[in-house]
């Protein structure tokens, strides 16, 4: 079967055959792909920047942002059948058993490194035809999100972040989980990660605005409207007039990977506030950043910053639930951050060129 490969020693990518997997224990599941989302990581996986080979293999099947339809299953799979539509997750435990959060099924916190990730780290991923996984790895999605189920694990990201978000705010006794009515978020960067963030902060009733440095932005600026959020240019509104025209910043979701501008914003950020990165910005050597100011800021003001990768099963149960919500109130908006399809057999195209849009996804079968 086809699938899209990385040979890291070689320094080559292209669409390979790749042998077909089997059920191998009765827990598992084979399931076909439909459609496989790019993002940032896979673009730095071809671009020879990250990603490893599973041990053994010279090349990495890419893939981690996965739609597929259950073809078959083993004897002893009681969460799906043939025919449902599934999302899976992306990363598998370490092995090393004094890992608490390995061993509690908690790999998104992993503590020792050695986790795996399926497309990313020593664990072929999901840019081919059929992929066999154990069930509980599998997420079911009703079939009415077919159109637009290949954003859950973008989407996923805001949803951990979230999850911890109201952890940490319930540090403020009159915080009630899930309610973000009266708090103000900003939203740094309008590519997927960003609109699918304001969307997930408009649904728990968040005031949103979405600060953006792209210079083409008619389309995104169109679905942040949509939602009923604020959009703001970076173009027309430095850092300073930006946060003079929201107001109270209570949380800032960073989903750009530029730190410089991270750093900026930081400065504003109001009292008891939260900053959440998670954007991976490459290395590009020191930038001045006032540490005085902003470590005396932090402290007057009770807040705080904190990185939030990969996502556990529940954050993906509610991804599924939250995209079921931008559907029935955004249809539009949300299947518009999909801008591009292709085939497997072009998928060099949107992984390694400038096909610009917001979101490219490979077709693999209808
Ligand atoms: C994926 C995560 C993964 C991270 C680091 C992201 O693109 O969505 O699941 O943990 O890359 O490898
Ligand atoms: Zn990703």
């Amino acid at each position: 079967m086809r699938a899209v490969a990385v040979y890291p020693e070689k320094r080559q990518v292209s669409v390979i055959d790749h042998p077909e997997p089997k059920i191998e224990s009765p827990s598992q599941a084979k399931i076909r792909m439909l459609e496989v989302g790019i993002c940032g990581t896979d673009k730095e996986i071809v671009a020879f920047e990250y990603g490893t080979p599973p041990e053994g293999s010279e090349y990495l099947v890419i893939g981690h942002e996965s739609l597929g339809e259950i073809v078959e299953v083993g004897p002893e799979v009681k969460k799906v059948k043939r025919g449902d539509l599934v999302v899976a997750t992306v990363r598998r435990p370490c092995p090393h058993p004094e890992c608490v959060a390995c061993r509690a099924g908690r790999q998104d916190f992993c503590y020792t490194g050695d986790f795996f990730e399926r497309g990313i780290k020593q664990r072929h991923g999901y840019m081919t035809e059929l992929v066999v996984e154990d069930e509980q790895y599998l997420n079911p999605v009703p079939s009415g999100l077919r159109d637009v189920a290949v954003l859950v694990e973008p989407l996923t990201i805001a949803e951990k972040a979230l999850a911890q978000f109201w952890d940490i705010q319930t540090r403020l006794p009159w915080t009630t989980p899930g309610v973000g009515k009266g708090h103000h978020v900003v939203v740094l960067g309008a590519g997927p990660v960003g609109l699918l963030g304001a969307m997930a902060f408009k649904v728990a009733g968040f005031e949103v605005t979405v600060y953006s440095r792209s210079t083409s932005h008619e389309e995104k600026d169109d679905i942040v409207t949509a939602i009923g959020a604020n959009y703001i240019a970076a173009e027309t509104h430095d850092v300073e007039q930006m946060a003079k025209s929201v107001g109270r910043i209570d949380v800032v979701y960073e989903a750009v990977g530029a730190s410089s501008l991270a750093f900026e914003v930081v400065k504003h950020l109001s009292p008891n506030g939260v900053f959440i990165f998670t954007g991976v910005p490459g290395r590009k050597g020191p930038i001045e950043v006032d540490t005085d100011f902003i470590m005396r800021d932090m402290v007057l003001n009770n807040q705080l910053i904190y990185g939030t990768v990969n996502a556990p099963p529940a954050s993906f149960a509610a991804a599924i639930r939250d995209m079921g919500v931008f559907v029935d109130r955004w249809p539009d908006a949300v299947k518009s951050i999909i801008t591009g399809r292709y085939p497997i057999d072009k998928a060099l195209e949107p992984l390694t060129g400038k096909t610009g849009g917001i979101k490219n996804i490979l077709t693999i079968a209808q």
